[in-house]
């Protein structure tokens, strides 16, 4: 008999855990966020406490201002908290110094925005190519290839970012995002300027790379054909989660 053979039949309640630990690689506690806006502080987050699984796809939804990039800057480490705690992969990122948030960052989390971001003068190549040198383990031709294939940029690389449709730009933008195998990839709104033709090929992307390559990922869309793509959606209001409660 197959090892799969046994676990299929074995009861729910006795299945052995598979590879994927229980222990969260995102977390955030009570997390607070305001911003000083003259004498007043704006409150764009009021308490969000939310875990992420390694190898999850959530998806978080919400009207425009109710805080999810906010959320998600806090989460990659690129603010600060106003109260709680992020941890990210068990480190508190509240007590760390800005070097070492940075250094974090760049080794455990990947972006992707809603404007692609990607430097005009470089081909699509250089783009993917740069952040592998700025990581600092130097260019790496195999990851290159499996990141690129997987993302079907191979016949697109010699392009600058102008020659390229929005589809195949935000394509390079989530190749560099996730070029250094970055624990988490973080995408604020990554489809907001694409075509439904080209969102849809990013965001079956995007869930070939969790459910192929077991890339955990938080996804903010206010778009709940996108947010379908993943595994789980919360949906925020006012700075909150409300779990479960449509806010759209
Ligand atoms: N840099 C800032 N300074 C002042 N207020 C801000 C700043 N960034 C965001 N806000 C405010 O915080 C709230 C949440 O914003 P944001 O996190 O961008 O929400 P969302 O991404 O859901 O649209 C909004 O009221 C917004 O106006
Ligand atoms: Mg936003």
């Amino acid at each position: 008999m197959q090892f799969t053979d046994t676990i299929q039949t074995l009861p729910e309640t006795e299945r052995i855990p598979g590879p994927m630990s229980l222990e969260p690689i995102l977390k955030t506690e009570n997390l607070w966020k305001l911003y000083h806006a003259g004498k007043v502080d704006v409150p764009a987050l009021r308490g969000v406490n939310l875990a992420v699984l390694p190898g999850e796809s959530l998806a978080i939804m919400g009207p425009s201002g109710c805080g999810k990039s906010s959320l998600l800057y806090l989460i990659g480490g690129l603010a600060q908290a106003s109260r709680g705690r992020v941890l990210v992969d068990g480190n508190d990122l509240s007590t760390m110094s800005d070097a070492e948030r940075t250094k974090l960052r760049r080794h455990k989390i990947g972006f992707v925005f809603q404007r692609f971001n990607l430097l005009p003068t470089l081909s699509a190549e250089g783009n993917i190519a740069i952040a592998q040198h700025l990581h600092g383990d130097g260019f790496d031709p195999h990851r290159f290839d499996v990141v690129t294939k997987m993302l079907g940029l191979e016949g697109r690389l010699k392009h600058k970012p102008s020659e390229l449709s929005g589809g195949e730009q935000q394509r390079v933008a989530i190749a560099r995002a996730i070029i250094n195998e970055p624990k988490i990839l973080l995408a604020d709104e990554p489809t907001g300027n694409l075509d439904t033709k080209n969102s849809e090929i990013v965001l079956a992307m995007l869930r070939q790379l969790n459910k192929d390559m077991g890339q955990t990922i938080v996804m903010i869309t206010h778009n709940p054909e996108a947010a379908a793509y993943f595994d789980r959606i919360v949906h925020m209001r006012d700075g909150v989660i409300v779990d479960g409660v449509p806010t759209d």
